[in-house]
């Protein structure tokens, strides 16, 4: 059979960085070893404050380069008080390697990594429990991106404002990317679009479109349309509901998907993806890597940087949802997953649960990727 090889551009950053990307790394590294028809080519550029130290711009030319020619990156994060006062931020190179790489799908899971981490949720663990879905929220469009003015004079406009507008085909392609993410489970999950078509012209649009794609060309999917209002409390009230795939325009999927990433009980525990393209199934006949970039959904954690406490679990869950999106390995994403659910599981000398800081223990951050990458092993 063919060997599946794929080029993974590693921009570890700033902060804890560096620090969790190591431990993702050393699963990537598993995956490689494991299969002979799976090759996976590592390289690491500089990206963030480092890159400022070290060229003078967040986002140097030759780290765009790389990441243009690989099928995926992984990010650890950027930014930090260093940087804080600069005329040149470390951020700014995020929102333009977002621009240059085309990503107009962010995608952020919220589900429990472990039941045994119901204890940590805000929410109570009766209504926690099964809480399993898929943000897709549309990126590059909508609210953020709409035409903005102000009117009057400075210093104080008498009037501001922003355009909420998106096109047919802004609508089409994001809801393809739920429809194909929907479909990388047996069965299927459920689409949950949601907008707020009772107000706004948008949201009519939006609507039409997604029911008509749907319709069209994934008959087979079960669709429902919520009110974002709705949805909010929801989230808080019977999360379970929304099992499946959500699918919202910019600025709600902002506010939910920070609403639904409370729930898991800690930042650390998040992966995410944006997406330059719909996935393709893994077992489709015309597979084609699709392009993403992954990172956990924290940021560069500058109060606990250099410590070697910070939970990488938010990083190797995103190697697993690379694995699932962007080249297929559908099998070997779930073995991560699993194997994160048996780490957690699993008990120290002492009968203590293996668990960093932010979940109220005291285990570092290389021992968790050393039980990840053993139990691992024995999985693939
Ligand atoms: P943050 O996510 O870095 O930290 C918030 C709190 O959560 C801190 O107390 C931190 O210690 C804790 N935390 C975060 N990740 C953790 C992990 N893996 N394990 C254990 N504890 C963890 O957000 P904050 O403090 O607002 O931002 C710090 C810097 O990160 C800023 O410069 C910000 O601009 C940047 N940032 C970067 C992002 C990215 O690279 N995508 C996203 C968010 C913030
Ligand atoms: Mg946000």
């Amino acid at each position: 059979s063919s060997t599946k090889s794929f080029k993974v551009v590693l921009i570890p950053g700033d902060g804890i960085g560096p620090e969790v990307v190591a431990q993702a790394v050393r699963v990537l590294n598993v995956i490689d070893s494991s299969s002979p028809e799976i090759r996976l080519q590592l390289e690491s550029h500089d990206f963030g404050g480092i890159a400022i130290d070290n060229h003078g711009d967040p986002l140097p030319d030759s780290t765009l380069k790389a990441c243009k020619e690989a099928d995926a990156v992984l990010l650890g994060a950027v930014g930090g008080p260093k940087w804080g006062v600069g005329k040149v931020r470390p951020e700014q190179g995020l929102l333009k390697l977002r621009k240059e790489l085309g990503l107009y799908a962010n995608i952020r899971p919220a589900s429990f990594a472990s039941d045994s981490l119901l204890a940590n949720s805000p929410l109570k663990e009766s209504v926690a429990k099964g809480v399993d879905f898929v943000c897709v929220r549309e990126l590059i469009g909508g609210l953020y991106f709409g035409e903005r003015k102000e009117q009057g004079s400075e210093p104080q406009p008498e009037a501001a404002w922003d355009t909420m507008i998106y096109s047919v085909e802004e609508v089409q392609r994001i809801t393809r990317v739920a429809a194909q993410i929907a479909l990388t489970t047996t069965p299927p999950m459920a689409v949950h679009s949601i907008d707020k078509a009772n107000v706004l012209a948008s949201s009519r649009l939006w609507r039409k479109v997604v029911t008509e794609t749907i319709t069209k060309e994934y008959p087979t999917l079960q669709l429902d349309h919520q009110l974002v209002d709705s949805a909010a409390m929801i989230l808080v009230s019977n999360p379970r509901k929304l099992n499946g795939v959500i699918v919202t325009e910019n600025m709600f999927g902002d506010i939910l998907s920070d609403e639904a990433s409370v729930i898991p009980g800690s930042l650390g525990l998040l992966p995410s993806a944006s997406l330059a393209g719909a996935p393709v199934v893994s077992d489709a006949k015309d597979f084609k890597p699709c392009f993403g970039l992954y990172e956990p959904i924290h940021g560069s954690a500058p109060d606990i940087a250099g410590q070697g406490i910070a939970n990488p679990i938010g990083t190797i869950l995103s190697v697993a949802l690379m694995l699932r999106y962007s080249f297929g390995l559908e099998k070997q994403a779930k073995a991560i997953e699993e194997a994160v659910r048996k780490a957690l599981d699993s008990k120290e000398q002492g009968g203590l649960e293996l668990r960093t800081k932010d979940l109220g223990g005291n285990v570092r951050t290389e021992q968790i990727g050393e039980q990840v990458v053993n139990i691992l092993k024995t999985l693939l």
